[in-house]
């Protein structure tokens, strides 16, 4: 309803640090954007979204012109079914709210843009395992890992340990670091990496 909305932990620090990395190595940058409780980067052209759908939409417009796609939003998984205009009150007793898949970005875009593509898995156990596999499945060249439930990584944190995975099998640890440092480490490592 208006007043409520279901989401998750994430700030948004990484995806704001990656974009301002890319900006400051000369990129031309559009940062699509959930609610996030950070300032705007000059320099950057952001795109506000507010749901999941909202995200597909635009990166769905946007993906055709880049060259490299980097998601690390933690999209949605599931999404409810239904909205209502009107608040819902107490006495509406709603004891279940039914959800149904949100679209998955990465997916959607296959075979739509040719552009590099960087996908983050965030994990609290079968890191590596799940990383590859999400890598395969939505086919991104790149995947980075990093752990929810490590100290000095993940949601909120200023910090993140990381590991980047590419297609080839080759795959690249990062020590724990700034979240501004290691943004600017991922996006060297994937430009060195790879080939337009
Ligand atoms: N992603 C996406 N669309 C979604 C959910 C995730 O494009 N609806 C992208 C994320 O931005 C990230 C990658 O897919 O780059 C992996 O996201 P993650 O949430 O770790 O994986 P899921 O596919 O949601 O798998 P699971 O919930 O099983 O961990």
């Amino acid at each position: 309803d208006p007043v409520r909305f279901i989401s998750n932990r994430s700030s948004g620090k990484m995806g704001y640090a990656l974009a301002r990395s890319a900006r400051d190595m000369g990129a031309d940058v559009i940062l699509i954007s959930g609610p996030v409780y950070l300032s705007d980067i000059s320099g950057i052209k952001t795109i506000k979204i507010e749901s999941a759908i909202e995200m597909q939409q635009s990166v769905e417009r946007n993906c055709k012109k880049a060259d490299y796609i980097i998601m690390s939003a933690a999209v949605a998984d599931y999404i409810p079914a239904d909205y209502s205009e009107l608040k819902i009150k107490r006495n509406n007793k709603v004891s279940k709210i039914n959800l149904v898949p949100a679209p998955d970005i990465l997916k959607t875009i296959q075979g739509k843009t040719s552009a590099k593509i960087v996908a983050f898995a965030l994990e609290t156990h079968n890191g590596e395992k799940e990383a590859v596999r999400k890598m395969e499945q939505k086919n991104s060249d790149f995947i980075v890992l990093n752990y929810a439930n490590e100290e000095g990584a993940g949601f909120e944190s200023n910090t993140n340990i990381v590991t980047i995975y590419k297609k080839d099998g080759k795959s690249i640890n990062l020590k724990k670091d700034r979240k501004d440092r290691i943004s600017k480490k991922i996006i060297d490592y994937v430009l060195n990496n790879s080939s337009l």
